[in-house]
């Protein structure tokens, strides 16, 4: 009897967590097909990317005004409205990854009329082997925007592993990244060992002589959906990132 109960409950579980799935994929899909329909193209918009947050968005344009990046490169499109975001406020050349064809496909039909955007269909790893094995992309001091969390398998680690150790001059945003002392910054947690905390970025940064900076910015001074995040530096970088107002060092 208490065995069926717990395998019930375990069940149930089951269940209740494949509804919410399916509930959020309904409402993407829902989202996508409004915007086909309407034909939608980007428009730049103070609320479109970067998860509408305005505070994230003015310390990105501090770090180019003062660190004058050459390009971006994105992991994870989904919709295409970062990407959108940094190619028309940066005028930089910006490279996006998107596992998901349907995503990339939209992503790729709003950005249509602006130029400076490469979108890859692929996993966030091999897009970023890929162009690290290009000396024309790896010599440019780069942005990178590291979004590509959604699912059980978590790329994040591998990404920094992979990029590293071959860019010389870079700073990476990581959206979905847990505030210290700040709860109303939310982040993503995907259970023991792969939630994106301090526990999981540290021994990363440490094997690759990184720093780690987060917003001054409190999560109720912040817009939109209040995601959190972190900044890190590559060691070429992290002393012009220390004088940015706007970042705490960790
Ligand atoms: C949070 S959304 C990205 C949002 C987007 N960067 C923006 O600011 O609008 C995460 C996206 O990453 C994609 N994704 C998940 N795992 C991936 C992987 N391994 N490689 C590339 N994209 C991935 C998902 O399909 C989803 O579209």
């Amino acid at each position: 009897m208490l065995f069926n109960l717990s395998r019930l409950r375990k069940q149930w579980r089951g269940l209740h967590a494949r509804v919410e799935r399916l509930e959020h994929q309904l409402k993407e899909t829902d989202g996508i097909v409004d915007a086909l329909l309407s034909d939608a193209q980007y428009t730049p918009h103070r609320d479109l990317g970067m998860n509408g947050q305005h505070r994230r968005k003015e310390v990105v344009e501090h770090l180019f005004d003062r660190l004058g990046f050459e390009q971006v490169i994105e992991t994870g499109t989904f919709l295409g409205a970062t990407t959108g975001y940094f190619a028309t406020t940066f005028g930089v050349p910006v490279y996006t990854s998107e596992l998901i064809s349907r995503n990339h496909h939209f992503a790729k039909r709003s950005l249509r009329n602006i130029s400076n955007i490469e979108l890859h269909l692929q996993d966030s790893r091999s897009f970023l082997r890929d162009l690290s094995q290009n000396a024309v992309v790896t010599e440019k001091r780069t942005f990178f925007y590291l979004d590509a969390h959604w699912y059980d398998d978590l790329p994040l680690e591998d990404e920094i592993d992979i990029l590293a150790p071959v860019w010389n001059n870079f700073v990476i945003l990581i959206d979905d990244f847990q505030v210290p002392q700040d709860p109303g910054y939310q982040y993503d947690d995907y259970g023991p060992g792969q939630s994106l905390t301090m526990d999981y970025l540290d021994p990363i940064a440490k094997r690759h002589q990184l720093s780690i900076f987060f917003p001054r910015a409190t999560s109720s001074e912040e817009t939109g959906k209040r995601r959190g995040y972190c900044v890190v530096a590559s060691a070429t970088l992290a002393d012009d990132v220390r004088t940015c107002e706007l970042l705490v060092a960790n």
